[in-house]
Order: C-alpha cells, then sequence, then structure tokens
C-alpha cells in the first residue's frame, strides 16, 4: 500500500497560507464588528429618549372629553352615577358592574382614604375621607396619588356632577375596602 506521509515542505506552506487566510478573516471580524457597533450606537441615539417603566401607566390611551359626559343631577342609581361620569373608564370600583379601570388608583377609600390624608405631600383641605373624595373629584390635581399620572384625571367634573351626586360617590367609595375589591 502506498500512503505517502503528508510532505513537510507541502504541509508549511499550507500553514503559511492558512494563517494569512486567518489574518485576513480577523480583519473581516473587526470590520463586522465596528459596523455592529456603529449600528448599535446609532439606534441608541435615535431610539426612543423614554424607556418605559412599571410605574408607566398607558395614559394616553383614555380620552374623556366633558362633551361625552352628561349631567347628573344624583337621583340616579349609584351605578349610573359611576358610569355616566365614566369613571369606570380608568378606575376599579366594587360593586360597579365593569369598572375595571387600571389608569387610575382602585377606589377602595375605606381603605385607601386614611392613608391619603396622612399622607405627609397630602396638602389638600380634607380632613375627612368623605371630604378627600370630593376634594378628588373636583381638584385631581390638589394631591395626586403617588405612581400614578397628574393631569390624567378629568378637571371637570365640578360641572358635570350636582353636589348631591358628588355627595353620593363619596358616601359609596368611603365605604368600599381592599376586601371588597378582593370579592
Ligand atoms: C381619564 C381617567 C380618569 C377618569 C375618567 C376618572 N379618574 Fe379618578 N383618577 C384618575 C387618576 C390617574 C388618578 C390618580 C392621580 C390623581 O390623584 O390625580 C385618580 C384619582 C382619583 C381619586 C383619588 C383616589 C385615591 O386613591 O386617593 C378619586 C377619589 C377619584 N379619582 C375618583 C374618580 C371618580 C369618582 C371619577 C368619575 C366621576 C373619576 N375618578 C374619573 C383617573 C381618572
Amino acid at each position: 500500500m502506498d500512503v505517502h506521509p503528508p510532505d513537510p515542505t507541502e504541509s508549511h506552506r499550507r500553514t503559511s497560507d492558512s494563517s494569512s487566510k486567518s489574518t485576513e478573516r480577523a480583519i473581516i471580524l473587526v470590520m463586522i464588528g465596528l459596523v455592529l457597533l456603529y449600528a448599535l450606537w446609532t439606534l441608541q441615539a435615535t431610539g426612543p429618549p423614554h424607556t418605559p417603566s412599571a410605574t408607566d401607566r398607558p395614559t394616553q390611551a383614555v380620552v374623556l372629553s366633558p362633551e361625552m359626559v352628561p349631567l347628573t343631577t344624583g337621583d340616579e342609581p349609584i351605578v349610573d352615577i359611576f358610569t355616566r361620569a365614566g369613571c369606570p373608564v380608568c378606575h376599579t370600583i366594587p360593586g360597579i358592574p365593569g369598572a375595571n379601570g387600571r389608569i387610575g388608583p382602585a377606589l377602595a377609600l375605606g381603605t385607601t382614604g386614611t392613608q391619603r390624608l396622612s399622607d405627609p405631600t397630602y396638602d389638600g383641605k380634607a380632613t375627612t375621607v368623605h371630604d378627600y373624595i370630593v376634594e378628588s373629584v373636583l381638584e385631581p390635581e390638589r394631591f395626586v396619588v403617588p405612581g400614578y399620572s397628574s393631569r390624567t384625571m378629568p378637571i371637570w367634573y365640578g360641572s358635570k356632577l350636582s353636589a348631591l351626586a358628588l355627595e353620593k360617590i363619596a358616601a359609596y367609595l368611603e365605604k368600599q375596602t381592599d376586601e371588597d375589591l378582593a370579592r
């Protein structure tokens, strides 16, 4: 059988050959790397300046204009008062069918009301949970619940809800607790 061992000179030629090939390959790799780096850099420079965080809520998705909300006298059933005013769009409200909005806090003021009043950043006028609710509906910007967006809750409810409707809303919400939410 005549299998020749590989010719040493031949093998030497191959090595030098492949070493020049691998230099070439290294250069190409470096160039690809540079192009990728550049692409990454431009992506970062032009990408969205704002990286969404867990506390972000889809506030822009909900637009409720005054024309969409009828006047409420307060003689309506409590469900209608909330529904006509559009509160369920943004709030989860215990006992109100379909009220599972998540733009604003769940309205279980029987649990959260006292927390708001004792919040060191609370600078409203209310001293009772009832008044805090009325104030929150009439002047949402006075105290923005931490973790939620300001300028999201409509500021014109004072012109849509009668004093009676506001009273009924406050009387209802101050009784709702976390346990009612879990039901
Ligand atoms: C377009 C969305 C939106 C609508 C509609 C809306 N709210 Fe709100 N509401 C919010 C957001 C957001 C907050 C939290 C930020 C703040 O305090 O303003 C809030 C806060 C509140 C608070 C304070 C809650 C707390 O935990 O301290 C009350 C009470 C409240 N809303 C009641 C209502 C009632 C009643 C209605 C209907 C008459 C209503 N909201 C309609 C978005 C909305």
